[in-house]
C-alpha cells in the first residue's frame, strides 16, 4: 500500500479547518491566539509542556456551532531532526481523521512532509486499520521541497510494501514483476540464463526452493551522465537458512531479507522523479533459500561468477553468496566508478550498532565519507566500521579459494568477517557495503518508523545520487 495521504500546499491557514496543527511559540499569530480559551503560555504551563520535538498539547477551539482543535505542537531545536519527530507526531495523532493542516515551521519543509507521510504508512492484508489521515494541507510551504519530501516518503514506503508482502506471494519471479513497474529498462536472468553465464552462487542459494531465483538488473541513464554507479541489492525472499535451518523465532521475520533489494528497486524508481544526474544501474540478487532435497549442502563447493570457488560451510550464510556473483559482474562488465551494495546481512550487525544505525564498510575514505554525510543529512544514519585485515585467515577454506562462514571460533566479528568476503568479489573500484540487518526491520510503531520493514536505506541514497555531482 503505498502512503495514501494527499499532501497540498496552501498561502494562508484556513480558519476553520477541522483539525490545525501550528508551532508552539509564545507569540502566536493573534487571530489564532483569539481562538484560544486561556492564553497560550498557561496552556503550555498547565500540561507541562516545554515545545520538545513530538509534543503536542490539543486545545478544543469554537468553530460556528462545532467543536475544532488546535494542535500546538513542539519543534525543539527546530533541526531537521527535531522538524522530523514533531511531523510524525502530529500525522500519528490524526490517524482516522479526514483532514490535517499544518503550518509549517520556518526550516526544512522536505524532511517535514517526509516524516509526516511516513508516519502514516500502513500495510494491512485483510480488515483495514485506523487509517491514516486523508489529506494533508500544508501552509506556507514551498512546493519544490514539499514534492520533493513526498516523493521520497511514496519511496520508502515502496520499499516497505515490497519487504512486508509475505513470502507465499513474494518469489524471486514475483520481484522481477514488480522492479519491472516504473518505467526504468529491466533486464531479468532466469534460472537458465543465470546457468549460462555463470552465476553459481545465486543458483546454489535458490537450488532448494520450486521457485526459482532471478538476477534483476535495472538501468537509470539520465543523458549526460558522467558518473556510473551501480547499486546491489540482497533480495532473498525468504531466508529460512536452507540446510543450515534457522529456529522459528529467527525465521519468522526472514521474508524482509530481501529488504535491499527492495531499497535498490525504489531508489532507481524515484531518481527520474528527483532529476538526479548520474547513471545508476541496480542489480538484484534474488532467490529463495529453503531446504529440500535439492537444496546445497554445508561442505558444497561452489563456483561464483568469474571463476572463484566457495566451500559453503553454512548455507544461512547465503546472502553473501548471491551478492558475490552480483559484485564479480558488476565489477567485470558494468565498468561503475563505485559500486554500494546493501543487505539483511548478519544478526551480530545489530549487536554492534542496534535498530537505529545502519554499518558502512567501504574500500574508499572518500565513498565511506560521502555516504556518513548523506545519511547525517537524510536521517537514515549509518557508521563506518573497518575492514580489519587481520580477520580474513577467517575464510580460509581447505577446498576451495574461499569459505563462506568460519569453519572454527577464533575471530568472531560476524558483520566485519562478511563483510571481508564481499570485498573479495567487489575488485579495486571504490565500493561500500551496507549491512542493514540491524535496521531493516523496525519492532515498534514509533514516530517516522512502523513496525516490519523500515525502508532504510532508500534515503541515504536518494540523498548521495543527487547530492553528488
Ligand atoms: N538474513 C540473515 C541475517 C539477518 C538476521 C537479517 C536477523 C535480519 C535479522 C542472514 O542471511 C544470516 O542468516 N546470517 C547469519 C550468518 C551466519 C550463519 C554466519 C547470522 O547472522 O546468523
Ligand atoms: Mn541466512
Ligand atoms: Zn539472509
Amino acid at each position: 500500500m503505498p502512503i495514501e495521504t494527499t499532501v497540498s500546499v496552501v498561502a494562508a491557514a484556513p480558519h476553520d479547518a477541522e483539525l490545525l496543527a501550528v508551532p508552539y511559540s509564545p507569540e502566536l499569530d493573534p487571530q489564532l491566539a483569539a481562538d484560544l480559551p486561556v492564553p497560550v503560555a498557561a496552556l503550555f504551563a498547565h500540561y507541562e509542556a516545554k515545545g520538545e520535538a513530538g509534543e503536542i498539547v490539543e486545545v478544543p477551539v469554537v468553530r460556528g456551532d462545532a467543536v475544532g482543535r488546535v494542535l500546538l505542537y513542539g519543534v525543539g531545536d527546530s533541526s531537521p531532526r527535531a522538524l522530523r519527530k514533531a511531523a510524525a507526531a502530529l500525522t500519528r495523532r490524526a490517524r482516522g481523521r479526514q483532514s490535517l493542516t499544518v503550518v509549517l515551521p520556518s526550516g526544512s519543509s522536505s524532511a517535514f512532509v517526509e516524516a509526516a507521510l511516513l508516519a502514516a504508512y500502513t500495510f494491512k492484508i485483510g480488515a483495514p486499520g485506523k487509517l491514516s489521515v486523508r489529506e494533508l494541507v500544508l501552509v506556507g510551504g514551498d512546493e519544490a521541497p514539499v514534492r520533493r519530501g513526498e516523493t521520497v516518503a511514496q519511496a520508502v514506503a515502496l520499499a516497505r510494501d515490497l519487504a512486508n508482502t509475505p513470502a507465499s506471494v513474494k518469489n524471486p519471479a514475483w520481484l522481477a514483476e514488480r522492479a519491472a513497474e516504473h518505467g526504468v529498462p529491466v533486464r531479468v536472468w532466469d534460472e537458465e540464463a543465470l546457468a549460462g553465464d555463470g552465476f553459481g552462487g545465486i543458483l546454489a542459494v535458490g537450488r532448494g526452493s520450486v521457485n526459482p531465483p532471478r538476477l534483476i538488473q535495472l538501468s537509470y541513464a539520465p543523458s549526460g551522465a558522467t558518473k556510473h554507479v551501480v547499486l546491489v541489492g540482497k533480495g532473498i525472499t525468504f531466508d529460512s537458512g536452507g540446510l543450515s535451518l534457522k529456529p522459528t523465532e529467527n525465521m519468522k521475520t526472514q521474508k524482509t531479507d530481501m529488504a535491499g533489494g527492495a531499497v535498490v528497486i525504489a531508489v532507481i524508481a524515484a531518481l527520474a522523479r528527483l532529476g538526479a544526474p548520474v547513471k545508476v544501474t541496480g542489480l538484484i540478487a534474488a532467490a529463495e533459500n529453503m531446504p529440500s532435497g535439492s537444496a546445497q549442502r554445508p561442505s558444497d563447493v561452489i563456483t561464483h561468477f568469474g571463476g572463484r570457488t566457495v566451500e559453503v560451510l553454512n548455507t544461512d550464510a547465503e546472502g553473501r553468496l548471491v551478492l558475490a556473483d552480483a559484485l564479480a559482474y558488476a565489477d567485470a562488465v558494468l565498468d561503475p566508478d563505485a559500486v554500494v551494495d546493501i543487505a539483511t546481512l548478519t544478526g551480530a550487525v545489530t549487536v554492534a550498532l542496534g535498530r537505529h544505525v545502519g554499518a558502512v564498510y567501504a574500500s574508499s575514505d572518500a565513498l565511506a565519507e560521502e555516504l556518513v554525510a548523506a545519511g547525517q543529512a537524510s536521517d537514515d544514519r549509518l557508521w563506518r566500521m573497518p575492514l580489519i585485515d587481520d580477520y580474513t585467515p577467517a575464510l580460509k577454506s581447505s577446498v576451495a579459494d574461499l569459505a563462506n562462514v568460519e569453519a572454527g571460533s577464533t575471530y568472531g566479528a560476524g558483520s566485519i568477517t562478511a563483510a571481508l568476503f564481499l570485498r573479495e568479489f567487489a575488485g579495486k573500484r571504490p565500493w561500500a557495503h551496507l549491512d542493514i540487518a540491524g535496521v531493516g526491520r523496525s519492532t515498534v510503531d514509533d514516530g517516522i518508523l512502523t513496525k516490519g520493514a523500515t525502508g532504510f536505506g532508500v534515503r541515504v541514497l536518494l540523498e548521495w545520487l543527487t547530492q553528488t555531482p
